[in-house]
């Protein structure tokens, strides 16, 4: 070998030596996996949830981390595609060796994830996903949200309150959230003595709804209950308006982002939906963290935000308690959870790994989601 080649040789071994002891410094901490949809049509769900855990993120290791250590936080993003979740997920246990996993918010890809965690013995905390089905995955699997039984029966409930007895449902029966949901304001809104003028659906991804909205319009619904993610509602709602259907339509958590109002315009004035959280809230613990992320972001949180910031900021109080990062054990801990005052309520895990906690009804007035009433449990 000449000179010059092992010079080259030299340079490049030192340089793979200062490149390993720097990836090896950001080794340091407790490793924590997220996985969200951080790109793709469900993006504001991740973006908003990763949000939020950064802020939790930010204040937990700005005092100190846990037990001593920063949380090391590992994000991969699903491109809110199928598929996707379980591969990420597969990483981040087997070679990111994280010992919690923060995700999802939509319950069709918990659900996915839910079952490799349990396999793994690795605690799953899901900020947001409602659908019943993802805790009873196993003894790993924990949210911070409430289910969609509730949430179904607040939304049914509230529809009696406008006065409505006759209600439509359209159902996106590509998820597993919107099965849940109408099935849950069904059964309650029946049992209350309403009644169910027809039954519509569709599937995610649809653009065109007229032969369902047209069918709706014929049962003369005084609202229609409309359990949908924030990428249809609005179009939706305006196709509804556009046939002559004026009557309040009623929604759950997924229709919580500002597209709903960027896309949806006048149609979704004078519509409601279940949340999770208010940020026009004047509880004093809600106002400090809805200011701090406006100072973070220069933006209004929305629910997915605070449960983002409740699940990472439960785990790190689960990790003191357990006094180890075990993952055993901090799922132990995180099962013992009690009265953690969250700012989406306070949070009591029951045995079903399930919070009982409050809901708020938000309308959509001069394109805000404001605060209309909060429905306990
Ligand atoms: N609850 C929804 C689901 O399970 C997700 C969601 C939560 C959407 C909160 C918006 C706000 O699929």
């Amino acid at each position: 070998m000449n000179l010059p080649s092992r010079r080259i040789l030299l340079l490049l071994f030192s340089l793979g030596l200062i490149l390993s002891s720097c990836s090896k410094k950001q080794e340091t901490g407790i490793p924590v996996g997220q996985f969200a949809s951080l790109t793709g049509p469900q993006a504001t769900f991740g973006q908003s949830t990763d949000k939020g855990v950064q802020l939790a993120l930010d204040e937990i290791n700005g005092s100190g981390g846990v037990l001593g250590q920063p949380i090391r936080l590992i994000t991969k993003d699903n491109q809110s595609k199928p598929g996707e979740t379980s591969t990420a997920v597969r990483e981040l246990i087997t070679r990111d060796k994280v010992v919690a996993l923060i995700g999802e918010v939509a319950s069709g890809r918990s659900l996915e994830a839910a079952p490799i965690a349990q396999r793994s013995g690795i605690p799953m905390i899901s900020p947001a996903s409602t659908n019943e089905k993802v805790t009873e995955t196993g003894d790993h699997i924990f949210r911070v949200c409430f289910i969609d039984p509730f949430q179904g029966t607040v939304c049914a409930k509230f529809a009696h309150k406008l006065g409505a007895t006759k209600a439509a449902i359209l159902t996106d029966v590509s998820k597993d959230y919107s099965l849940g949901l109408a099935k849950s304001f069904q059964e309650e809104f029946t049992k209350e003595g309403g009644i169910i003028t027809g039954t519509q659906s569709y599937s995610g991804g649809d653009k065109d709804f007229s032969a369902q909205l047209t069918a709706i319009k014929s049962g003369n619904p005084q609202v229609v209950f409309l359990p949908a993610y924030y990428t249809e509602a609005p179009l939706i709602i305006r196709q509804a308006r556009q046939l002559g259907i004026t009557v309040p339509f009623v929604g759950g958590d997924g229709w919580d982002s500002t597209e709903l109002v960027s896309v949806g315009g006048p149609s979704v004035e004078g519509c409601y939906f279940s949340n999770h959280f208010s940020n026009q809230s004047t509880d004093p613990q809600v106002v400090a963290f809805v200011n701090a992320y406006r100072k973070k972001y220069n933006e209004d949180p929305d629910a997915m935000v605070a449960l983002g910031y409740d699940a990472l900021l439960l785990l790190a109080d689960a990790m003191k308690r357990a006094g180890t990062t075990d993952p055993a054990k901090v799922n132990a801990a995180i099962a013992a959870t009690k009265d953690f005052p969250g700012v989406t309520g306070k949070i009591t895990l029951d045995a079903h790994r399930n919070p009982n906690k409050p809901a708020v009804m938000l309308e959509v007035k001069n394109g805000r989601f404001t605060y209309v009433e909060t429905i306990a449990p």
